[in-house]
């Protein structure tokens, strides 16, 4: 068998010597293209006293300003915008659940400089040139589908552009054309299993070897949950729209110990999510991003609100960051007490008696918030098996999280399946 690491690009074989130089000299060009050609990023390191010169080592990038999410939104939509919109090839835009949607734009190199990066991530799940994969990622506007769709190409794969939806042809597309991979969300796979399963076909027995599932955070609970009800490899691709899309970072099936963060075009840094303070590694914060090669769209020092930590690489130079958390949006602060839905997965995940569906209803109890944990009970669990379960799940949350909720176990399928991105958390609280 070929070792994967002599399958390595040119970036993937820097020491890391070689990597830090490189980084420092992207840095200080991406600084300056910012500064040059983006009034916004002009006035917000003037404002802050700063100048792309100022930065000589990559610790010194603490000095310049982040940019938020609402600064983009305020640039709408080309306000971001390095280069003259001639010179952008394609455009693509993050949803987000309030007000105008977050434009970004891409050159003809960053196409293929994403291209690239994803097909690096593939090859670090385990793909070859040569293999089918099926990607049920939406295509559209979200970076999802044409983002894997490239990148597989690039690497050399024959791709299947399914798209997300159409639940039951997707199951017949992966027992005809044979994928030896998937792409797509977590949420959306668990789907994809009820389907085999009402079909009568064993997810077990068909040609896929390898599922990369990102855009939305998910455990080891739930990566055990999918191996072992597919007989696959499970690893992690995450990404975001505003720093590129999917193929920032990626899990390496050979360890599964995090995802190697591709260092050498998208430069983390974790910090203090209220203070804003660079934390050292190991430390769990928020994790922020500096591109160090994009053209049409630069970000310097952009706050994900994601919430992870950054370790040392593996089985690659780069450093890994481990799976994301949740975002600092989807924290619930029950009673004073901090709580994501991934810590809920955890315990669902390992409750018999329910299924790996569930969802989180936050309501109003007087001048309290109260959650809601609705579990999905398998097919064959008793009344009895369902008030176990109930009375476990609760148990494990006072336990582990340190707060009481409500727990109920509902029948099966009766929870709203995901297509995309799962929905977690249903918010029925009052508006104020
Ligand atoms: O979700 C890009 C993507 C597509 C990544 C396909 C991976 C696979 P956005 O729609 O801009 O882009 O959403 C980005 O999704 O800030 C995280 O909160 C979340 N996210 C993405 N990947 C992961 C992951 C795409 N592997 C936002 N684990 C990010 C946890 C993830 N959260």
């Amino acid at each position: 068998m070929v070792d994967a690491r002599d399958l390595r690009d040119e970036g993937e074989r820097l020491s890391l010597d070689e990597l830090r130089a490189l980084q420092r000299e992207r840095l200080r060009a991406s600084l300056r293209h910012a500064y040059a050609h983006v009034p916004f990023y002009r006035a917000a390191f003037d404002k802050a006293g700063v100048h792309p010169d100022d930065c000589r080592e990559l610790a010194d990038l603490a000095r310049f300003p982040f940019t938020t999410k609402a600064d983009l939104r305020e640039n709408y939509p080309y306000g971001m915008f390095a280069v003259p919109r001639e010179r952008v090839r394609r455009i693509h835009a993050s949803s987000g659940t309030t007000g105008r949607p977050t434009v970004v734009g891409y050159t003809e190199n960053d196409l293929s400089l994403w291209a690239d990066m994803v097909a690096r991530s593939i090859r670090a799940a385990g793909g070859r040139p040569g293999d089918t994969v099926h990607v049920a990622y939406g295509y559209g506007l979200f970076t999802g589908g044409l983002g894997a769709h490239y990148g597989a190409e690039r690497l050399g794969c024959t791709v299947v552009p399914a798209s997300g939806g159409m639940t039951s042809r997707q199951v017949q597309l992966i027992q005809d054309l044979k994928p030896g991979i998937i792409m797509v969300t977590p949420s959306y796979m668990l789907t994809l299993l009820d389907e085999f399963e009402r079909q009568g076909v064993d997810p077990r027995g068909t040609s896929l070897r390898v599922g990369i599932f990102g855009a939305e955070p998910w455990t080891e609970a739930m990566r055990r949950e999918i191996e072992e009800r597919f007989a696959i490899d499970a690893v992690d691709i995450y990404g975001l729209s505003e720093v590129i899309g999917p193929g920032v970072a990626q899990e390496c099936v050979e360890t599964k110990d995090g995802l190697h963060i591709w260092e050498d075009h998208f430069y983390p840094e974790i910090v203090d999510p209220l203070t804003g303070e660079v934390l050292p590694e190991g430390e769990e914060g928020e994790l922020v991003f500096t591109s160090l090669t994009k053209e049409a769209m630069p970000v310097i020092r952009y706050r994900t609100r994601d919430l992870t930590r950054l370790l040392p690489g593996t089985a690659r130079v780069f450093r890994r960051m481990r799976k994301v958390t949740g975002r600092s949006d989807d924290m619930v602060i029950l009673r004073g007490v901090n709580l994501f839905p991934t810590q809920i997965e955890e315990i669902v995940l390992r409750t018999p008696g329910v299924a790996p569906h569930f969802q989180l209803r936050l309501t109003r109890e007087g001048r309290l918030d109260a959650l809601t944990v609705r579990a999905e009970a398998r097919p064959d669990a008793t009344p009895e098996d369902r008030d176990t379960a109930a009375r476990a799940i609760a148990a494990a949350v006072k336990d582990g999280v340190g707060v009481s909720v409500a727990v109920e176990v509902v029948d099966p399928e009766s929870l709203e399946r995901s297509v995309g991105k799962i929905r977690r958390i249903v918010d029925l609280r009052p508006r104020r």
